[in-house]
């Protein structure tokens, strides 16, 4: 059944539609479950917080959705500018073009380039997506400094604080102007104050913008700060969601309406309806993305 057009919801697909849904995943690593048949719609302007101990599939459920991995069974779908996308269905060539055009990444370690700078880091998902050196490097230079960052454009990622570099790699992550960040414990490196500050820079900077984040974290404090949480365990969704709304819903063709509310947002800096970034299409992402950053300007981080 398809879930971006099922008549029995009595809403209109398009204003139920999921930017990202899994439909009842599964992926064995051998013996190992690492997805037991997981369903989960991500709206548009969210920020999903996924828990769970530790080896319950967060990582694995992250990758499926971002089309790292492909699951052995299920469905995800992504919701482009051009129409919805099965991820699971592309080849790794198309994936990869998906991860690099639509998605962006923050892991726990930043994995930036050590022998390159911070503006070198930020500017090379441009350069590879065709972007000249310097305009790559200015873009790169915007976002450096909407991440507060000004100053330290030519350090290397060694003569950076772990709190700066994970700053950097969330600048690297949307610089090509991602519609959906995911991040993988971005916080676990960091003691709490710095955790704390970079979650308000990856928070204003996705959600704050009208885009998506989807988090895997161990942290209450950062999932608290997201509009949703849902928790794993062996490879399946628990159902007691902590937070108000959306809830997870247990399988994907289920209604999904998206919050009205901006108070149902805690993670965001405005409604959804005044987001002018949301939704840019990927063939020309960069113009808007560090334009709109400049709201989040006054959060005023410390140079952790
Ligand atoms: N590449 C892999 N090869 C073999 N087993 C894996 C691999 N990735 C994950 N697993 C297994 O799948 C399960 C879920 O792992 P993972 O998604 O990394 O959990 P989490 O992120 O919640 O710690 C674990 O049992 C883990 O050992
Ligand atoms: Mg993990």
């Amino acid at each position: 059944m398809s879930i971006h057009n099922d008549p029995a919801n009595g809403v209109s697909p398009a204003a139920v539609a999921p930017v990202l849904a899994a439909e009842n995943l599964h992926k064995n690593y051998g013996p190992a479950r690492a997805l037991g048949g997981v369903s989960l719609a991500v709206a548009a302007g969210e920020s999903v917080a996924i828990m769970g101990a530790s080896g319950s599939g967060k990582t694995t459920l992250l990758h499926a959705l971002a089309g790292i991995i492909r699951p052995d069974a299920g469905a995800v779908t992504f919701r482009s500018i051009a129409g919805p996308v099965r991820v699971d269905e592309l080849s790794e060539k198309e994936r990869s073009r998906l991860r690099r055009e639509s998605f962006g990444f923050v892991f726990q370690q930043g994995l930036l380039l050590p022998e390159l700078t911070a503006l070198e880091n930020v500017a090379l998902p441009l350069m590879m997506v065709g972007y000249p050196r310097r305009e790559a490097e200015g873009r790169a230079m915007h976002w450096l400094h909407l991440m507060g960052l000004a100053g330290f454009e030519a350090r290397r990622i060694g003569e950076l604080s772990g709190g700066q570099a994970q700053r950097v790699a969330i600048a690297r992550a949307q610089v090509t102007g991602a519609t959906v960040i995911f991040a993988d414990e971005p916080t676990g490196a960091l003691d709490s104050a710095t955790g704390d500050d970079v979650m308000s820079a990856l928070l204003d900077s996705t959600v704050g913008q009208g885009n998506t984040l989807v988090v895997v974290t161990h942290d209450e404090t950062v999932a608290a700060r997201c509009s949703r949480t849902i928790r794993m365990r062996d490879g399946m969704l628990q159902q007691a969601a902590s937070q108000a709304a959306p809830q997870a819903v247990p399988h994907a063709a289920q209604p999904y309406a998206a919050p009205q509310s901006s108070a149902q947002w805690p993670g965001a800096q405005q409604p959804p309806a005044q987001w002018p970034a949301a939704q840019q299409p990927p063939a020309a992402p960069v113009q808007a993305a560090p334009q709109n950053g400049a709201q989040f300007l006054g959060a005023g981080w410390s140079q952790q």
